[in-house]
């Protein structure tokens, strides 16, 4: 667990897609840092237990917010709630992706996962960035992807997708960094979250054993805090993204996620939670 400077990164925290998996881990590890945490995701029941449970556990207060991230005007419920507060960090971090043959997806399908994937990065930052930088202080957490940069086969538009957010992220850490602000991109390698699951990948032989959510995180803000632009999780991914010929890791992208494919079709059921 990484414990952040609640008066630089505090007394509010937003963090996006916190009902489950790295963004759930993410708002614990904020809280126990004393951090105020609003919650933001579609699973509004799960957002109030664990906003809850942290309030219990960390003595923090939150604020759970419902927002559909791939709806263009999420904002306009998000706003509101967050108008009275002091923002001291933000953590961007809903995201998914759709296996599946490129062509074998309907385009508003791909769209969905451009505007959760790219555009809510970019409205987000573009928001509280603003008043981030106003106030002098604090940080922006923006989750990406390992390999989003080298093009996933089979994943080719959420990879480019998190290519969008990998350079929005680089650039403002300059830009940011002079008013005072980290701005740190994160890109979690395989790590023990719900989504693995999700995209068929429980059943598959990995090269190497997801990391566990805790180590993901505490990586993550450690990462934030030094100031860091772009940090990759996990030393074996880090060594792996070093030494590994991008072409053979998309040879070996390509050979795991067609395995986990029924008969090339995507796997929509999460799309709609
Ligand atoms: N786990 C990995 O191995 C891995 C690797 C690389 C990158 N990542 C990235 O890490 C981030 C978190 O993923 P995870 O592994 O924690 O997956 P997860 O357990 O499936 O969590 C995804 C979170 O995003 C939220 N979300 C999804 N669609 C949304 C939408 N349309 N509007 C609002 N919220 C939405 C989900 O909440 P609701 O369903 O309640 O809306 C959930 O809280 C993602 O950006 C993912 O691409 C993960």
């Amino acid at each position: 667990m990484f414990d952040l400077d609640k008066s630089k990164f505090g007394p509010w925290a937003i963090v996006t897609g916190a009902s489950s998996g790295i963004g759930k881990e993410f708002a614990r590890q904020i809280a126990a840092s004393g951090i105020n945490v609003v919650l933001v995701a579609r699973r509004l029941p799960l957002l109030e237990a664990w906003g809850q449970e942290l309030a219990q556990r960390y003595g923090v207060q939150y604020r759970a917010v419902q927002a559909d991230l791939s709806q263009p005007d999420f904002m306009q419920v998000l706003k509101p709630v967050t108008q009275a507060l002091e923002i001291g960090l933000l953590v961007s971090n809903a995201g998914t992706g759709i296996p599946g043959e490129f062509l074998s997806i309907p385009e508003e399908m791909l769209l969905q996962i451009v505007q959760l994937n790219a555009m809510s990065h970019m409205r987000l930052v573009h928001h509280y960035g603003r008043q981030l930088v106003q106030r002098g202080r604090g940080g922006i957490v923006l989750v990406s992807a390992m390999g989003a940069m080298d093009g996933i086969p089979y994943m080719a538009n959420d990879a480019a997708s998190k290519a969008y957010v990998t350079s929005l992220g680089q650039g403002l850490h300059q830009e940011f960094g002079k008013a005072g602000i980290h701005t740190t991109v994160l890109m979690p390698g395989p790590t023990e979250t719900p989504i693995i699951e999700k995209f068929g990948l429980n059943n598959m032989p990995l090269p190497i054993k997801p990391m566990p959510v805790e180590q993901c995180v505490a990586e993550g803000l450690a990462a934030l805090n030094a100031n860091r632009a772009m940090f990759l999780t996990g030393r074996i991914y880090r060594l792996m993204s070093k030494v590994i010929p991008k072409a053979i890791t998309r040879k070996m992208n390509s050979r795991m996620l067609a395995q986990g494919l029924i008969n090339g079709q995507p796997r929509l059921a999460h799309m709609t939670k």
